[in-house]
């Protein structure tokens, strides 16, 4: 089921134009087997091509495509009843119920036990509007749907094109326990965003591209690692006194005034050497006011990917309230 070398999917130089235009760029993904991956990406990054090339939506120009331990072609549509996808927006029978759409589906493809369609509606936290027409649902509820739709077979391999789109925080919540919970049975998940807190919160793995490129993959607590920034606040009228004693240490670039008025400055050095900064300063005779250490993926996503515009927050893992907004998720799962 799994290639020999432990990977649920792995592409390989793969390439794609659209006219002039290349969304693919010799793109090289590998997603370990039983992972959140989080597959991130600037706008126009090219990740829902690549989600739609995994699923046989469109044909690449070139590169391989090796899906559960095997070569995925275009024509292998029925190798896709072990694949759970949602890219793009879903579309159903508008004037059927959620209930009635899944079954339709469920009809066409590989065999579901009627069970599993009420247990999903569950899941997503769908049951109370199962008989409701699809055309009066709301954005969130439809992706709801969608989720609930990908899920049906039972994937081995999920791949999932910003799956939060739409979704209220508590539905964000509930859809990453989801998730997490279906990696802890073994199964991989692939999630594309270009939400960094996102991300953060709920992937294993993470890869990064840009312009249709890979330019960072590998366990997110590896990338992190290397990514430590500190923020400290000292008197607003010690600010250039503070800078001009750690610049030498921590030249412009790693040394950045974020809030002068509020009098915080952020260094980046090793999260576990945060006290360093507090020392330099002290010594200096500038105390101070407030500390906090954490680590910036958004700084590492914009340089690698070239400083093109990220949105997100929850750039301080550990820091961030990661479950703000989220805790009236009463299932445990989307709900
Ligand atoms: N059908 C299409 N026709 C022409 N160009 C396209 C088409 N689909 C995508 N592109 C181009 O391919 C590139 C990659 O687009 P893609 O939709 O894969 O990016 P993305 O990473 O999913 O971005 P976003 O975060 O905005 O969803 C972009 O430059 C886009 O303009
Ligand atoms: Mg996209």
């Amino acid at each position: 089921m799994i290639g020999a070398d432990g990977l649920a999917l792995a592409t390989r130089g793969l390439r794609k134009s659209y006219g002039p235009r290349r969304a693919l760029d010799g793109l090289d993904l590998s997603v370990p087997a039983g992972v959140v991956y989080g597959f991130l990406g600037p706008n126009g990054a090219g990740k829902t091509t690549t989600l739609r090339v995994l699923t046989g939506l469109v044909h690449p120009d070139g590169g391989t495509v090796e899906i559960l331990g095997k070569p995925f072609h275009r024509g292998d549509r029925r190798r896709l009843f072990e694949v759970g996808a949602l890219v793009e927006s879903p579309t159903f029978y508008p004037y059927l119920s959620a209930r009635a759409n899944l079954r339709e589906l469920a009809a066409s493809g590989a065999r579901v036990p009627s069970r599993r369609i009420e247990e999903l509606l569950d899941v997503v936290g769908l049951c109370e509007r199962a008989n409701d027409r699809v055309q009066e649902y709301s954005m969130g509820m439809k992706q709801r749907l969608g989720i609930a739709a990908a899920l049906l077979s039972d994937p081995k391999l999920l791949l999932l094109d910003e799956p939060a789109n739409g979704l209220d925080p508590a539905g964000i919540v509930a859809m990453r326990d989801t998730l997490r919970a279906l990696a802890s049975q073994g199964k991989t998940v692939v999630v594309s965003s270009h939400l960094l807190g996102e991300i953060q919160v709920m992937a294993d793995t993470v890869g990064i591209i840009a312009s249709g490129k890979l330019v960072r993959e590998g366990p997110l607590k590896e990338l992190l690692a290397t990514q430590g920034v500190v923020k400290v606040r000292v008197q607003p009228d010690r600010v250039d006194a503070a800078i001009a004693t750690l610049a030498p240490e921590f030249p412009a670039g790693r040394l950045t005034e974020t809030d002068r008025d509020e009098g915080w400055l952020s260094v980046r050095i090793e999260p576990n050497r945060a006290e360093v900064i507090s020392q330099k300063l002290a010594g200096a005779g500038i105390y101070v006011s407030g500390l906090e250490s954490g680590t910036d993926l958004e700084m590492l996503f914009l340089e690698l990917t070239g400083g093109q515009a990220a949105t997100g927050e929850g750039s301080f893992v550990g820091l961030a309230d990661s479950d703000a907004g989220g805790a009236t998720a009463g299932k445990g799962t989307v709900a």
